[in-house]
């Protein structure tokens, strides 16, 4: 019988800490509840002291969530904690994630404390923590650089003081996998108590080694890995999800553990952050990327097609690629299509919501005659049809044209908090005219810093997604759009990130001084 590796998810924390990738309350709880499908074990929500936005997002996912443990961050602080607390009450399962951090550097310089003020600060976090929940995680920050003689005193203090279980973060993705490794097997060694808490790997990516350590840290005796999806996270980003779960499946004979992951969720959940934060996955990333299975070369080719082993490690289908085969079409019925997108794993919760899918699959269906399952991954995951809340603008109507030779013109008629209105512009091309009209009539000085188109599917009339990054202030919004017309997709993801940035909220910094 092989030990449970519990993974725990903090694309929604620490992925979001990544410039660029903050999410509605909205798009969290879709991230959320997919990683409830992949059978994540603990999916970390947020930092509910961030700001009023984290909280409520925090507290939303707990209340959707049913199936796996919510975890709310908080610093060593009394606000953090009690934020924290009540974010996660409406949870079946709730945890609360407090730390401070060890290292010599952080210790002098950013909190200025002594290391006995950070012990005792350390437990009275604990203990405070527990008032709320007897799940409760500590972690002394920049562990991997923190002297090992006092991560082993501050160690046993938190578990002393009811902390159930101990993460280790590479905070600086400083370590390397032998190092890491044998700090975990000396710190369970050494600590007498360590049998009473789950030993935890949690590594930032900035050497590439993110999924080394961790793996490093499985082998000696971590019970519990920390992980973004894509590997999301600030500066080069976190474990990456996939990454780790497959290594794990694949590689059972050096493994004495197993997760309980869905790994046919895994592509879903991959396209779901990709397409919400408008980070694009690069075409050769491990697992989810899309040359990941693709066989180029004529030997390899001729390899597969003799005997699949020959080049494929893991099956493409066992993380959710499919064949790509034609399902559906414009005479498809409503039963055919549930049917499909409950054998994909898309399940809906109300009869309302299949029935607003139903409609957007028809409508695509009349002008894409060949509906492939990406194309409804994609119709399922766009949401640049939905009202984001406080909703601000919406597109009514768009008319472009474009000539050899001459400037390329675009109408636009929003709707703008209750009014319609009209504007005209010329551009470079028909995406930089609608741009500039919708600007015209929005007037919000934001600035484009990220513009890209992916096609879902090959061919001319395949959906396009389209996401829009703006930045206001200091303030960045991603958008999303898609549509067979890229022009359009265009217009709705330009949109998207309008209405988000006009309603965005300044947060705090978890790892900021308190
Ligand atoms: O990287 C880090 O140290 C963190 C902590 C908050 C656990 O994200
Ligand atoms: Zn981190």
């Amino acid at each position: 019988m092989k030990d449970h590796l519990i993974v725990f998810d903090t694309t929604l924390r620490d992925g979001e800490q990544s410039p660029g990738a903050s999410m509605t309350k909205e798009e969290k709880v879709r991230i959320a509840k997919q990683l409830e499908k992949l059978r994540v074990d603990v999916i970390e929500a947020g930092f509910p002291a961030a700001s009023q936005g984290d909280f409520d997002s925090v507290h939303a996912v707990a209340s959707a969530v049913k199936e796996s443990t919510i975890c709310g961050l908080a610093r060593a602080v009394e606000n953090d904690i009690r934020k924290a607390g009540e974010a996660i009450k409406p949870a079946n399962s709730g945890r609360i994630h407090t730390f401070i951090a060890t290292s010599p550097i952080h210790m002098e310089k950013k909190l200025r404390m002594t290391p006995d003020e950070v012990v005792e600060r350390a437990v009275w976090a604990v203990k405070r923590a527990r008032d709320f929940t007897d799940d409760v995680e500590f972690s002394p920050e920049d562990a991997g650089r923190s002297d090992v003689d006092f991560l082993c005193r501050v160690i046993e203090a938190a578990i002393n003081a009811g902390a159930t279980t101990i993460n280790i973060p590479d905070t600086v993705g400083y370590s390397m996998p032998h190092q890491f490794g044998s700090l975990f097997k000396e710190l369970i060694e050494r600590i007498p108590n360590s049998d009473k808490a789950i030993f935890s790997a949690h590594c930032h990516n900035d050497l590439g080694l993110a999924v080394a350590n961790s793996l490093s840290a499985v082998r000696n005796g971590a019970r519990q890995v920390e992980c973004t999806l894509n590997g999301l996270g600030e500066r080069a980003g976190n474990t990456a999800l996939e990454e780790m779960v497959m290594a794990i499946k694949t590689r059972q004979d050096v493994f004495d553990v197993d997760t309980r992951i869905n790994t046919k969720e895994i592509l879903a959940a991959s396209r779901l952050v990709s397409n919400i934060t408008g980070f694009a996955v690069q075409p050769n990333k491990a697992i989810v990327g899309a040359n990941a299975f693709a066989h180029e070369s004529g030997i390899h080719q001729d390899g597969v097609l003799k005997h699949r082993e020959t080049y494929e490690i893991m099956r493409a289908e066992d993380v959710g690629w499919s064949t790509n085969k034609m399902v559906m079409g414009k005479h498809s019925g409503r039963n055919a299509f549930k049917t499909r997108l409950e054998e994909l794993g898309m399940v809906f919760e109300t009869e309302q919501e299949l029935n607003d899918v139903f409609v957007r699959f028809k409508e695509l269906a009349d002008r894409k005659h060949e509906i492939y399952d990406e194309d409804l991954q994609s119709l399922i995951t766009d949401n640049s049809n939905q009202r984001v809340e406080n909703e601000i603008y919406r597109l009514i109507a768009l008319k472009v044209s474009t000539e050899t030779g001459e400037a390329s013109k675009a109408e636009v008629t929003l709707w703008v908090e209750g009014k319609e209105l009209y504007a005209m512009a010329e551009g470079g091309g028909v995406v930089d005219a609608t741009f500039k009209a919708i600007e015209s009539l929005v007037k919000s000085g934001a600035s484009l810093e990220l513009y890209s188109v992916s096609n879902v599917t090959n061919g001319t009339d395949s959906l396009g997604e389209t996401s829009v990054r703006l930045e206001k202030g200091g303030r960045i919004a991603n958008g999303q759009g898609s549509d067979t017309d890229i022009v359009l997709s265009s217009a709705k993801a330009y949109i998207n990130a309008l209405n988000k940035i006009c309603g965005n909220s300044v947060k705090k910094h978890p790892q900021a001084s308190v």
